[in-house]
């Protein structure tokens, strides 16, 4: 048994006990409405895009938040805190108060920062918590509409016979966007001139208005771009067509089979978030997921929810791991590694 300590030292031991229990108490007020598990959410909840706002992380987020807040029964309130290929918006989730009142929604973005990001300011394992995978978003590859090539093999040829002057867009490095074109030109054998934005809503402005030629983004981005006639498209990277846009050759028809990705979407919270709150936001995430007005709303942009067992915190983490293994050595091949 430890000596008891000396008399004055008791009592300085309750002062700084009672002050640690006031520290605590001021905590719980000042850091967005109370944290009391139990009682949470008592107060809006700020959900971190690291990309744009207008762009498929945007979208995709906003569609879900609404049911979301709906369940929850208080706003989810999206705030854009973009660069760096997410790795700004993230690196700050991580550092948000655990209580439950700051999510971060991010997507393949979040496997591939370990590799491409030496002085990386978190831990896409260690410092957070996934709340369950949301979707999966297949990508298109699509350019200015007065790019050249008609078909996706015309494409093919055009880039690796121009390549020392066509341009490719994309939103920072280890997005979406960086990986799909990071296939490509590993595929068609080229290097071309990248252009970065800090995510593919600014990007599509560019191509639209014929600054860029091309880029290679998801379809609850360029759907609308596309059956609007105001960009070209190529080819769409799953081993299917899709429902939304039927017309559109898959890489594979076009004899690019490596030119295969999709982008799977989850939520986290950070580490320290008591598991009460996750849970509630994953049964949250689950109703979302479920409506009806989601379902079509995904479906219209080429993308559906994941199934419910895998908008699950255990299925997300396992993704996450695999994906970190899978991208890591990717890139690791990539840069000769
Ligand atoms: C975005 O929302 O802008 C995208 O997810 C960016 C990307 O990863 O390509």
């Amino acid at each position: 048994m430890t000596p008891a300590a000396p008399r004055r030292h008791r009592k300085a031991a309750a002062y700084l006990g009672a002050l640690a229990g006031l520290s605590l108490a001021l905590a719980a007020c000042s850091s967005g409405g109370g944290s009391d598990p139990a009682a949470y959410p008592e107060d809006d909840i700020e959900v971190i895009v690291p990309f744009s706002a207008g762009g498929p992380t945007d979208t995709v987020t906003r569609m879900v938040a609404e049911p979301m807040a709906e369940e929850l029964g208080v706003q989810l309130v999206v705030q854009n805190v973009d660069g760096a290929g997410g790795t700004v918006g993230a690196g700050q989730a991580a550092t948000a108060e655990p209580d439950g009142y700051t999510v971060l929604m991010h997507h393949i973005g979040m496997s591939t920062a370990p590799a491409l990001y030496a002085d990386l300011a978190y831990d896409p394992v260690a410092d957070f918590k996934p709340v369950g995978l949301v979707t999966e978003v297949p990508m298109t590859i699509i350019a200015r509409a007065d790019f050249e090539p008609d078909t996706f093999e015309e494409f093919v040829t055009f880039v690796q016979e121009n390549a020392d002057t066509v341009t490719m867009a994309h939103a920072g490095e280890g997005s979406a966007s960086n990986l799909c074109g990071l296939l490509l030109t590993d595929a068609l054998g080229v290097d071309l001139t990248a252009v970065p934005y800090d995510g593919t809503g600014p990007a599509m402005a560019e191509i639209v208005g014929g600054q860029v030629d091309f880029m290679c983004d998801q379809t609850t981005n360029t759907t609308g771009q596309i059956t609007a006639g105001e960009v070209k498209a190529y080819a769409v990277t799953t081993p299917e067509r899709i429902e939304a846009l039927p017309d559109l050759p898959t890489t594979t028809e076009g004899g690019q089979p490596d030119i295969q990705v999709s982008v799977w979407h989850g939520l986290y919270v950070p580490a320290e978030t008591p598991d009460e709150i996750v849970e509630k936001l994953t049964g949250a995430l689950q109703v979302a997921l479920a409506d009806q007005g989601v379902v079509d709303q995904m479906a219209d942009l080429g993308t559906a929810p994941v199934s419910a067992d895998q908008a699950t915190p255990e299925a997300h983490a396992a993704l996450l791991e695999e994906q970190i293994a899978t991208w890591g050595g990717i890139i690791a091949d990539g840069q000769g590694g």
